[in-house]
């Protein structure tokens, strides 16, 4: 009791004092405790401003663990701290001297201090930024806190290429934690144990915007950024916010937030996916993703408990077995626990151990590496990953690809090995694969295992021989070696799958599409290529590779091919709600408008990502309705990216004809411009006219239907001039828009649900997506931002638009050609009358015809 109120009268007394003795510097000798200093919370310097002070503080409850911080006032958020690692008591010191800053233990030891420094401090400054200066007496810089951080930068903060942010171990223990934050000349990764869990290049919400080197990482008031020379490499635009840090939280999410006067909002967040983090579910548990919320669930994979609660995770339920430590419990008897199809976080960024190899071998990798804790082993393709180090949470797959199967490596614990192991070991039983084998009685087995192996090598040899056929893990393409191709299939795998290509679900310019089901019961799309002639194996592979690893989640997966003989396939992911056409002109349920704005917005992610996320700018050539599939809750993908690279020069004359269907091609392609991916993005621009309109662009209209839009259009122009007759819908949108009549586009079918800010805003996202110049195009990453709503609307520039009524124009003059023909085939007499008296190349670049292109 005496000892308080003693305190109590110092603190008094001390406060008094202090009160109006805060500034932004303190200047040597100077000295501060928590105890001293406990009226302030232990805070000595407030930012000019206020926004941020200097404080020892203690961010939990324990009295031992005090640290020296800088704090965001407002939020009371740490974005730095001195002895993260040595925390101090109360009693604890803070120490600025000419020589730099000391932190000391109640007993005087030195727990922290600055580097030696090049010359003497004159002061210690916080700066309204957050930053802590050492300045020396010229005012020159001596240490700051920004260049050494910690887990957060500000704004204003640098963050540069090979430096890191660590996490804290807890919210009240500083320590360095786990999960580490580097910054490379390409791009931020996130690592757990040197297991790579995260990367910024391939995060969905975020957008690449050149290839520069990267040179720091950076958050601003409106966004979040990787600056290379000129300019934004990688971009997150986000609302106005005056305060904004990015954080490696102590689970090893990294997060962006904004401070809104109340509390900090988390505004991103990666990885997005909650089983994505490596102790999702602890050590071992079992990650599955919550449809209903967005924290996972955790279990125990088969054959797994939960541990006791100092361990946490899942332990083998036969107590005989235990999870061994990286290299810390050495031992020469190792089983395998078989966890059925799962996945791992590390597997989406490692490349395998070893390809195309067997799984006993895959095993024999892990058994004889004492840093390998399990292995995945993916049973198409035959590739092997390793889990090193330190072993996470698994994630479960539901409804994914069932190919990739999970080994937990076990040891057996040293009181239970007896002579019963052996008769396990031999019948190989459930869970146990490749059980425990004792030193004589597994060198039997192996000289076994070896002469029984030969045999049927040489047998199934004979058989390819005789068959002609080539085993997916061996034949032909064993030649060459090319690094992230998708599953390989052999041709009769994929007849078999098809039902002998019984049921066509489309066909494209590349050839026709059936349904299929793998023996692993997963539904595919296979595409049987025919137009682009023998291709060059290899070729068509290395192609293949860069599709195959080009993955977004608006983009269809290709999921395997085949390359044999003269058949070349594609195996892609099934989408069960087909192409957009059928869902938008079909006959079918009327898609809301919400759904044609996630149709819109997918698209254009997909098409960003395409454009500059991945490593190599792909440019699609062929946006249209029937290329965006759709999946339940209308999630649309676009299928057939990449493939413009398979056809040979020659080939491309046909290409280019082709991509002519129904007014989506730009018109460079008629110039002989140069095809970029501006080009894309009229075409998207098109495809979101028709997403408003629910037809397409150009259209028969019927008597009543053009009478109302007459008497609301005032008439007079050249789309809207004829009775009866083709609608050249971009003209029609041009016109309403100069005219403020967006309703007037909105699909009557919506019959009003749908306002007018919304059908205004896509149709001036949609003109300026189809300005003439290709230069005045936005480009897909900012269509993403206008759709979002990051970026305001953008508005169309007329002068640019003024082709369309030149298509208008020559499309109402052909169409009192075939007046009456109100039918859907009219079109097509249409295009043929146009064919004849135009010029061909015209025509197609605005004809609404699906059986204009040959191949089709
Ligand atoms: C700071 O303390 C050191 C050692 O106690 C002393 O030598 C020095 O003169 C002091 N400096 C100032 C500016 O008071
Ligand atoms: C304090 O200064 C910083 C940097 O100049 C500024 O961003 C911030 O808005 C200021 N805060 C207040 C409350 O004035
Ligand atoms: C150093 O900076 C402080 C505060 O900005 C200023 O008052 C002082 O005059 C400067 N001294 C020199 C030597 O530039
Ligand atoms: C943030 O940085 C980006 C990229 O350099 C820039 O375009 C933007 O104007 C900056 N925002 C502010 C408020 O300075
Ligand atoms: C546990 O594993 C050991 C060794 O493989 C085996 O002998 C034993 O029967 C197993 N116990 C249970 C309960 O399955
Ligand atoms: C492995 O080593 C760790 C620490 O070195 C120990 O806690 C654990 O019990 C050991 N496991 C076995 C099976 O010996
Ligand atoms: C697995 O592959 C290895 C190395 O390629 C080979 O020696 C072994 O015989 C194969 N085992 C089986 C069961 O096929
Ligand atoms: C274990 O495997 C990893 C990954 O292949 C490898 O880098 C490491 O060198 C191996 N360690 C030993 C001791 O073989
Ligand atoms: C691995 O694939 C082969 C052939 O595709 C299949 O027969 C086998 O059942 C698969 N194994 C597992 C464990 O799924």
């Amino acid at each position: 009791m005496k000892p308080f109120i003693t305190f109590s009268c110092i603190f008094l007394l001390f406060t008094t004092i202090s009160a109006h003795s805060f500034s932004e510097y303190v200047t040597p000798n100077f000295t501060a405790s928590y105890l001293e200093l406990i009226d302030n919370f232990g805070t000595f310097l407030f930012s000019h401003n206020k926004t941020f002070k200097v404080a020892v503080f203690n961010p939990g409850s324990q009295q031992t663990s005090f640290y020296l911080c800088v704090i965001h006032a407002a939020s009371n958020t740490i974005i730095w701290s001195a002895n993260r690692d040595d925390p101090v008591s109360d009693s604890g010191k803070m120490h600025l001297t000419v020589k730099g800053i000391t932190v000391l233990d109640e007993n005087g030891n030195t727990k922290w201090s600055t580097p030696s420094l090049k010359s003497q401090v004159n002061r210690l400054e916080l700066t309204d930024m957050g930053n802590l200066i050492l300045f020396d007496n010229s005012n020159g810089s001596l240490w700051e806190s920004f260049q050494n951080p910690t887990d957060t930068i500000v704004i204003g903060q640098r963050l540069p290429v090979g430096a890191s942010l660590s996490s804290a171990a807890s919210n009240s223990d500083l320590s360095t934690g786990n999960y580490k934050l580097t910054i490379s000349s390409s791009d931020a990764v996130l690592q757990w144990y040197g297991q790579t869990y995260w990367k910024l290049s391939t995060d969905t919400k975020v957008y690449k915007n050149s290839n520069d080197m990267a040179k720091y990482m950076a958050v601003n008031n409106t966004g979040f950024y990787v600056f290379g020379d000129g300019g934004t490499v990688f971009q997150l635009q986000l609302p106005l916010a005056n305060f904004r840090i990015a954080k490696l939280g102590t689970s090893g999410l990294f997060t962006v937030n904004s401070f809104s006067g109340t509390d900090l909002k988390q505004e991103f967040v990666g990885p997005g996916n909650g089983c994505q983090t490596p102790l999702a579910c602890e050590r071992a548990g079992l990650c599955t993703e919550s449809t209903a919320s967005s924290t996972p669930v955790c279990s125990c994979p088969p054959n797994f408990h939960a541990g006791s609660d100092t361990f946490g995770g899942c332990v083998p339920s036969n107590g005989s077995y235990s999870l061994p430590l990286a290299c810390k419990n050495y031992s020469s008897v190792v089983s395998f626990f078989n966890i059925g199809s799962v996945q791992y976080f590390g597997n989406f960024y490692s490349d395998p151990i070893m390809y195309k190899g067997n799984l006993s071998s895959c095993q024999n990798l892990c058994s004889n590496n004492c840093s390998c804790l399990g292995i995945f082993y993916k049973n198409t393709s035959g590739s092997c990953y390793m889990i090193e180090n330190e072993m996470g949470s698994i994630q479960s797959r539901d409804g994914g690809d069932k190919d990739m199967l999970g080994f937990i490596k076990a040891i057996v614990v040293a009181s239970s090995i007896d002579v019963d192991d052996k008769q396990s070991s031999q019948n190989g039983g459930f869970p146990v694969v490749a059980a425990v084998l004792l030193p004589i009685a597994g060198f039997i087995i192996l000289m076994v295992i070896f002469f029984l192996v030969r045999r049927r090598l040489t047998l199934s040899k004979m058989q390819e021989v005789k068959l002609g056929k080539n085993s997916p893990y061996s034949g032909d393409l064993d030649v060459f070696y090319i690094p992230g191709l998708p599953a390989r299939f052999d041709y009769e795998e994929l007849e078999e799958a098809t039902d002998n290509f019984k049921t066509l679900i489309g066909s494209g310019g590349f050839g026709t599409v059936y349904k299929g089901v793998l023996p692993d019961k997963s539904v595919v799309a296979v595409k049987k290529i025919v137009n682009i002639g023998v291709q060059g194996k290899k070729d068509f592979c290395t192609e293949i590779a860069v599709i195959g690893n080009i993955h977004h989640v608006n983009l269809v997966k290709l999921k395997g091919f085949c390359a044999q003989g003269r058949h070349r396939l594609l195996v892609y992911e099934y989408m069960n709600r087909g192409s957009l056409d059928r869902n938008l002109f079909g006959g079918g349920p009327v898609l809301e408008w919400q759904e044609r704005f996630d149709v819109a917005l997918g698209t254009a992610r997909g098409l960003a990502y395409l454009h500059s996320g991945c490593e190599q700018k792909v440019i699609h050539c062929d946006i249209k309705p029937e290329n965006i599939l759709l999946q339940d809750q209308f999630q649309a993908k676009i299928s057939d990216f990449g493939l413009s690279k398979l056809l040979s020069p020659e080939q491309s004359g046909l290409f280019t004809t082709m991509r002519g269907t129904r007014g989506y091609l730009a018109p460079e392609w008629l110039t002989n411009s140069s095809i970029t991916e501006k080009t894309d993005v009229y075409s998207f621009g098109m495809v979101l006219l028709e997403l408003v309109s629910g037809r397409k662009n150009c259209y028969f209209r019927s008597r009543s239907h053009s009478m109302d839009n007459d008497s609301n259009s005032g008439g007079g122009h050249s789309s809207t001039s004829s009775i009866t007759g083709l609608v050249y819908f971009p003209l029609f949108a041009l016109e309403m828009h100069e005219q403020g009549s967006y309703l007037e586009l909105a699909d009557p079918r919506l019959e009003g649900r749908v306002t007018y800010k919304e059908v205004e805003k896509l149709i001036r996202i949609a003109l300026c997506c189809v300005h003439e110049e290709p230069p005045l195009r936005p480009n897909m990453v900012a269509v993403v931002g206008m759709l979002e709503g990051g970026t305001p609307l953008p508005h169309p520039r007329i002068e640019s638009l003024n082709f369309l009524r030149f298509y208008g124009r020559r499309y109402t003059e052909a169409s009192t050609i075939v007046e009456g023909h109100e039918n859907e085939n009219g079109s097509v007499m249409l295009q043929q009358t146009i064919m004849a008296s135009d010029s061909p190349t015209l025509a197609f670049s605005y004809m609404s015809s699906q059986n204009i292109s040959g191949p089709r």
